[in-house]
Order: structure tokens, then sequence, then C-alpha cells
């Protein structure tokens, strides 16, 4: 038996420049509502594009050399029946672009998606939920939306609000819920009413841990009953331990599909471990100009790992080379270290700790020396961000990525696990007596 649920050939989206929305589902259906209503169609096909200026179909460079952009290029891949597939790759790659088009929120520009199965999809925060409705309709709402009959839902119904832990809300209208409880339900409600295939987009960055950990081992139990799960997330500790399959887009394009590990080795490889990032020529990047990063690298002290690789504990030195205009006033800098989620563990600032730069050099490099790094073992994130005079000069998110591999912090050949948290902290114990 053939037993493929997806099938994804030649896949491809462009989008017009200028439209470029917040990427939430209520801008897509806002285009859905324009185009219900005989406004311009925002997913036109190739070829077909509406005033004069025509896109480039081939090469598929995602340099815009005209007004659209290829948020998706010649994607192909078969999911089969039970399997999770870990979608990766950097901000903007095309990730949800793929999931949208999936569950049939955005058409594609051109190829083929054949999905044999239920979908329950859960896209950005929300998806399928009306605001004014209350999380007891929302449920019922989604349930009959699936096509499932009134009795599985009422089934279902005490499971979706236990696991969601919103009991108390359950007959307040959800435009009232925090985004983790609205997260949360809609979890929930994905992933218990049964459908045969489960997208999920990075629902893991709004809970906290031990949502995040209920919400993996959901969809594991998920795949176990033979569904299918496509599995977005920038946390590659969750992806390795939940996908059997990846899937690496960059710039729209698969880059890698295959075993796991392979593809997070590709991922790694992409996002570059220490070494020299070259900066000079990203362009998403926000700030006046007036210091523009050209680089980011990594030093390693006593201690250090071999090659890009840091230790944990060991010294280290990060140092970001810029350019800037002549007579600069008053810079100031931040180095902040990311979890793979997206969260700030911690933020390094010049000012912060009393070093003040009057002016700068219109070359030069800014360094900063971190003693024993506090991290544990994993994948750090890097954004840099300057400010001269009080404005804005230059931000890069994702300037780079520290590798830390374990290290002997404590002394004691211990480390906390992965679980625990990204931070090592140096302490000491005391047992007393009353
Ligand atoms: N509605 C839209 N209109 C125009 N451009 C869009 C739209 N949605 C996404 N894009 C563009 O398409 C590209 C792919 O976006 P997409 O949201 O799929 O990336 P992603 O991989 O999900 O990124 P992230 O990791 O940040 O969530 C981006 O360059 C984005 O700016
Ligand atoms: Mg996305």
């Amino acid at each position: 038996m053939n037993d493929t649920v997806i099938q994804v050939a030649d896949l491809s989206k462009r989008y017009r420049l200028g439209v470029i929305g917040t990427g939430t589902l209520s801008h897509d259906l806002n285009r859905w509502w324009a185009k219900v209503r005989g406004r311009p169609d925002p997913t036109l096909k190739v070829g077909q594009a509406a005033g004069g200026s025509s896109p480039s179909p081939v090469g598929g460079d995602r340099v815009p050399t005209s007004d659209y952009m290829w948020a998706l290029k010649d994607v192909s891949f078969d999911v089969r029946r039970g399997q999770i597939l870990g979608i990766i790759g950097r901000n903007g790659a095309g990730k949800s672009t793929l999931l949208k088009i999936l569950s049939r929120v955005t058409a594609p520009s051109s190829g083929e998606v054949r999905v044999r199965g239920r979908i329950a999809s859960l896209l950005e925060v929300g998806t399928g939920f009306h605001p004014e409705l209350t999380g007891r309709e929302n449920i019922l709402l989604n349930g009959a939306i699936l096509g499932m009959r009134k009795a599985e839902i009422a089934r279902k119904f005490d499971e979706i609000v236990a696991f969601s832990d919103v009991e108390t809300y359950i007959d307040t209208p959800v435009k009232r819920y925090s985004s983790g409880m609205y997260v949360r339900l809609a979890f929930a409600v994905a992933a218990h009413l049964e459908p045969e295939i489960l997208l999920v987009d990075e629902v893991l960055a709004v809970g906290d841990m031990a949502f995040q950990r209920r919400c993996l081992g959901k969809m594991g139990a998920v795949a176990k009953e033979g569904r299918t799960v496509l599995f977005v997330s920038h946390n590659m500790a969750a992806v390795e331990s939940l996908c059997s399959r990846g899937l690496l887009l960059e710039g729209g394009r698969p880059l890698a599909m295959g075993r796991t590990t392979d593809v997070l080795d590709a991922y790694f490889a992409l996002v570059g471990t220490g070494g020299v990032q070259d900066l000079a020529l990203r362009e998403d990047r926000q700030g006046n100009g007036k210091l523009r990063f050209t680089s980011l690298g990594f030093r390693a002290g006593h201690n250090a790992g071999t090659g890009d690789v840091v230790q944990c504990g060991a010294d280290l030195e990060l140092v970001v080379g810029y350019r800037a205009a002549p007579n600069l006033k008053n810079v100031s800098m931040s180095i902040g270290v990311n979890a793979l989620s997206g969260q700030v563990l911690f933020v390094l600032g010049n000012e912060m700790t009393g070093t003040a730069w009057e002016t700068a050099p219109q070359a030069g490099c800014m360094s900063c020396q971190v003693r024993r790094l506090p991290l544990a073992p994993g994948q750090y994130p890097i954004n840099l961000y300057c400010e001269v005079n009080g404005v804005l000069a230059d931000w890069v998110q994702g300037a780079g990525s520290l590798t830390v591999e374990a290290g002997d912090f404590f002394g004691t050949g211990k480390l906390p696990p992965a679980s625990h948290g990204g931070l090592l902290v140096d302490q000491q114990w005391g047992l007393h007596g009353a």
C-alpha cells in the first residue's frame, strides 16, 4: 500500500514586495477577503503579473529584481504516514509559507500539492480561532470545521480542556486570553481533534517549559497513532528529539532533506558555528547606518575547545568588526546571546558595565571578554545592536551563532541536563542546623 500522505512537486510561491505583512493569518485572511471582493490577487501565477513589471521566473534569486520575490522555489518532497518531519531554516527561509500552502491558507504560484487526509494546523498563534467566541465555542467550531460529529467532539472536549489548562476561562471569549493560554488551547484543539495530518508552526516559542514538553509528547503520540506531523521550529534540540526526518529550507529552496541528524548538520554548517561571520553584505538589518557591523568572530582563551567550538566555562572573546562615519559620538554596543528558541539569555553591553565610548575610529573592532562562559552545551544565536548618540545605528539579528560543547564548568565533571535551561550559574551550597 502506498502510504504517502503528502506529495509536494516543484512548489513555488512568489510574493509581491510591498505587501509583506506580519505574516499572520489575519493578514492572509484579509488578502483572501480582498480577493473575494474582486481586489487584486496577491497570489498571482507566474507570468500573470499585474502592473507590467515582469518577475524573474528562472534563477530564483531571492534578490528581488522586480516587485516580486520567491518565498519558495522548486520545493519537492514526500511525507509518509506516521512520519514527523521537522522543517528548519533561518528567518524568512519559507517555512511558514510552506505550511500555509499545505493548509490552503494561501495558494502556490506554481507546482503541485497532494494531501491525503484531514489536516489540522497550528500556524502562527490563534489560527482558526474566533476572538469573540469563548474557548468552549471555539473548540466546538473547530471540531465542526474538521468535519467531526457532535458526539465525537464532546468525547474529546474534556481532554482538550485538561491539556490546555484553561478550564477556569473556558467560557471567556478567547480575545481575553493571554498569548500563552491562547496557544495552549489552539495546540490542544489541533492535536486532539484527530486530524490525520498535524501542521505545527513554532508553537513552542510561546509556551513555558512544561507546556513545551507536553506539546512534544503529544506530537510524538499523534505520530505513534499513525498520523503525520509537520513541525516547524527554531528549537533544534526539539527537532532532533522528535523528528525522524528533516527538511532544511534556505532562501525558499530545499537545501537538505533526509535523516534529522544530517539535516541538522547542514543547518549548523549554514548558520556557522563560530569562526568569523561576514556581515558586510547582510541586508536584513535596521538602523541609520552611521555605524555598520562588518564581522563577528569568537576567540576562546584557555580551556577552549578546538576549532570554532567553545567549551562551557572557557574564557571567550567576542570581536565585532565595524565601519563608521567620522566623528561619532557616544557609541553604545550590545551583544545579545539567545537560546535557539529565540529567548534572550543575556545581553552584554559596554555602557552597562561602565565602559563609555565617546567616539570611535572609522574602522575597527569592538571586543568583549567573557570570563568562564556560563552556557550549557548547545547552539546560541547572537544579535548585535549599536546605538550612536542614543539613535539606533545598526541591528543585525542572528549575526552569528556560538557553539558550546561540554566542559567542566563546576569542576565536578557534571553538567545539568538540557531540560534545565542553557545557563550555568556559579554557586556555593551550605547546610545548616537549626
Ligand atoms: N504575505 C506575505 N507577503 C509578502 N511577502 C511575504 C509574505 N509572507 C512571507 N513573505 C516573505 O516570504 C519569505 C518567507 O517567509 P516565511 O514566513 O515563510 O519564512 P519563515 O521561514 O517562516 O521565517 P521565520 O523563521 O522568521 O518564521 C520572507 O522573505 C517573507 O518576508
Ligand atoms: Mg515562520
